[in-house]
């Protein structure tokens, strides 16, 4: 499958909400927490337009998932990281999570900043990331803890650990 990453436009911006909202639901998570999450997993047409948002395109233009980078100066933050479920394991978080460190390292960013929800902790520390402690939110009247990870941006450092070789 030949993926290519662009630049994600305003046209995109209902496909994009519809894989963060079908990729957060997979895993399991009760209807009533996604419902609580609405307003985190739409992407406007004013959040494409005023961040650095880039989506993963098969050889048809049709949308795998996307990535989008928050923040300014030495210090980014990975906002989204979606790919839609039936592409999962094929690939295409590890083709988006490459161009993030790459697009964030051209940003002039020395750090990247990951809250990742709990099960993809396991991918991100895959990609080379290191969790550095964890961040804590109240969600539905509980508290619910994220891990917190980093990858340091120096330009020694080669953007992900590729595994299988
Ligand atoms: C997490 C996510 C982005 C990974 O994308 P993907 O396209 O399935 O990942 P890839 O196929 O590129 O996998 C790359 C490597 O990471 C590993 N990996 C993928 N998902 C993993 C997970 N959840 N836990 C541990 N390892 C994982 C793969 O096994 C692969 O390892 P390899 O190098 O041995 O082959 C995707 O599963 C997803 O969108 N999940 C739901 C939404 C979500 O939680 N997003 C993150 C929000 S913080």
């Amino acid at each position: 499958m030949a993926i290519e990453i662009v630049r994600a436009t305003r046209e995109n911006a209902v496909r994009l909400t519809q894989i963060a909202h079908s990729a957060k639901s997979f895993w399991g998570y009760p209807s009533r927490w996604i419902e609580l999450w609405r307003d985190q997993l739409t992407i406007s047409v004013a959040y494409v337009e005023r961040n650095e948002v880039y989506a993963a395109v098969d050889e048809d233009a049709v949308i795998l998932g996307f990535y989008a980078l928050s923040g300014s100066g030495e210090r980014l933050s990975l906002d989204h990281m979606w790919v839609q479920p039936s592409s999962f394991g094929a690939g295409v978080g590890r083709i988006l999570f490459d161009h993030a460190v790459d697009r964030a390292r051209e940003m002039g960013a020395a750090v990247l900043e990951i809250e990742s929800d709990p099960h993809a902790e396991g991918f991100y520390q895959r990609m080379g990331a290191e969790t550095i402690g964890e961040v804590t939110y109240e969600l539905d009247g509980q508290p619910r803890s994220l891990p917190l990870l980093l990858v340091t941006l120096t330009p020694d450092n080669p953007p992900a650990q590729h595994g299988g070789e």
